[in-house]
């Protein structure tokens, strides 16, 4: 079959590789319809994981059951099935605890495994023709339709980075009303805003500078802030303070006229002469405020200071870019703007990868993941933070009902469906973010 292999930095190639074949009972072959690249595949393509050349990547697998083995009681030949990325038992203390991201019984090392991942055991990824499915029963979820529906690209997600964009508002501790920051408008990020929503989060802010990646973040009714206009933090508050009054305004009051008379009935019985610049709608707005009694009436004294977010999420991870130069690296970029940012008491979720063993960082510590962090001020909020791999079988089934019934359609990030032959242009211009490349899916039939 063919498969996507890594070669080392820089270098992937497709290959003709032997076939998967079933090496255990509950095993199961799983023929492949769709099968995406994922941002986490960027880290070995750009050699800072400790993965040697020869590994199979991939870990976000769509298809239909091809074999199963002689104790797979629950799938049968030519059911079609998303597998999820984390390799799991499915019995062990870990998995039945709701952990199968750090399931005891995968691999020897340590807890958690993953298809085609660093570090993550032996098993080949999904960006292949075919995949073999350790413990099937657990880590198959089985799908209506039939490949190559209307529900392709949706379904495609659910490996990986819906359940992943789910968590990360899990961790947060995202509820209905709360204000929310999501830092990095990627496939997992524009996923984790998408989460929020989907909550009934308050505003929810999507920081990036890739102009289709914010124009994604748009479309979903997030609000899009591009940190190379100015410093993200700033912005946010600005905006954060504008909403009390927006908030507070009836049906049609948005309108610039509306607004005005509002301002000026408002000003009037206030015994205040306005005079502003009816085309710029943000000091439209600001004088709104001013004199909105509203606004003030809303706010206990000591309630301007929640001026941030109460959910913060960082979906970019260690190779955060610089915000003053980002042609270089700051891997605490993200960490130190979502402390700022976050309110005292709120939550703050790593779901951006950090691994304690980079070969490509600056010095010696980051070569260990060890960084300097605003502890100090995350301690003095009170903050909780949430980290790691997602246990993606605790949200598959619902987020896959969510799509049946017509309520998610993450499939809106997939920007690319390409062929084997155009896998390794598609992971330079991927890894350069460039071409408006956000979500690749890899058609294997094509
Ligand atoms: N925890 C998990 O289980 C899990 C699962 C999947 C992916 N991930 C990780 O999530 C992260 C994001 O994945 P993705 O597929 O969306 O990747 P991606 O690389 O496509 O997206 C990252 C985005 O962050 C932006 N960015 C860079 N520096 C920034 C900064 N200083 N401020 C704001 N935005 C910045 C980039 O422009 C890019 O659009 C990666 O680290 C990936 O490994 C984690
Ligand atoms: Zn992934
Ligand atoms: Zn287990």
């Amino acid at each position: 079959m063919r498969a996507v292999v890594y070669k080392g930095p820089e270098k992937v190639a497709v290959e003709e590789v032997d076939d998967p074949k079933i090496e255990h009972p509950a095993d199961a072959i799983i023929r492949l319809t769709s099968t995406a690249i994922c941002g986490s595949d960027l880290h070995m393509y750009e050699g800072r994981t400790v993965e040697k050349p020869g590994k199979i990547l991939g870990h976000e697998p769509l298809g239909v059951i091809e074999e199963v083995g002689s104790a797979v009681y629950s799938y049968k030949k030519g059911d079609r099935v998303v597998v999820n990325f984390n390799v799991a038992c499915g019995h062990c203390m870990n998995c039945v605890m709701g952990f199968p991201s750090a399931c005891l019984t995968i691999r020897s090392e340590t807890a958690g495994g993953a298809f085609g991942y660093a570090k993550m055991g032996k098993y080949a990824g999904a960006q292949a023709e075919k995949l073999r499915v350790p413990f099937a029963d657990f880590n198959c979820t089985k799908l209506p339709g039939k490949p190559n529906d209307k529900w392709e690209h949706d379904f495609v997600m659910l490996a990986d980075i819906f359940p992943t964009g789910f968590f990360a508002t899990k961790l947060a501790f995202v509820m209905p009303g709360f204000p929310v920051a999501v830092f990095g408008a990627g496939p997992v990020g524009l996923l984790a805003a998408y989460s929020a929503i989907l909550q009934g989060a308050g505003q929810v802010f999507v920081v990036d500078h890739i102009p289709e990646r914010l124009k994604l973040a748009k479309s979903i009714g997030a609000i899009p802030i591009d940190f190379t206009m100015s410093d993200p933090v700033a912005q946010i508050e600005a905006l954060r303070a504008e909403f009390s009054v927006v908030d507070t305004l009836l049906p049609g009051e948005e309108k610039i006229e509306s607004l005005m008379s509002s301002i000026s009935k408002l000003a009037g019985s206030a015994g205040i002469q306005l005079d502003v610049d009816r085309s710029d709608p943000v000091k439209v707005i600001q004088a709104l405020r001013a004199v909105n009694p509203m606004v003030a009436q809303s706010l206990l004294p000591g309630e301007e200071k929640m001026k941030g977010v109460m959910s913060g999420i960082d979906a970019v991870g260690y190779q955060a870019l610089d915000r003053d130069d980002p042609s270089r690296e700051n891997p605490t970029q993200v960490i130190s703007d979502l402390v700022r940012l976050i309110n005292p008491t709120g939550h703050l979720a790593l779901i951006g990868v950090y691994t304690a063993d980079d070969p490509g960082a600056a010095n010696a510590h980051a070569r260990k993941g060890e960084f300097m962090l605003p502890l100090g001020e995350l301690w003095e909020k009170g903050m909780t933070v949430g980290t790691g791999q997602t246990p993606v079988k605790n949200f598959i089934i619902l987020l896959r009902d969510l799509i049946i019934a017509g309520k998610a359609n993450p499939g809106f990030i997939v920007s690319h469906r390409i062929s084997f032959d155009e896998v390794p242009d598609a992971y330079r211009k991927f890894a350069r973010r460039e071409g408006g490349y956000t979500k690749v899916i890899i058609d294997p039939a094509k």
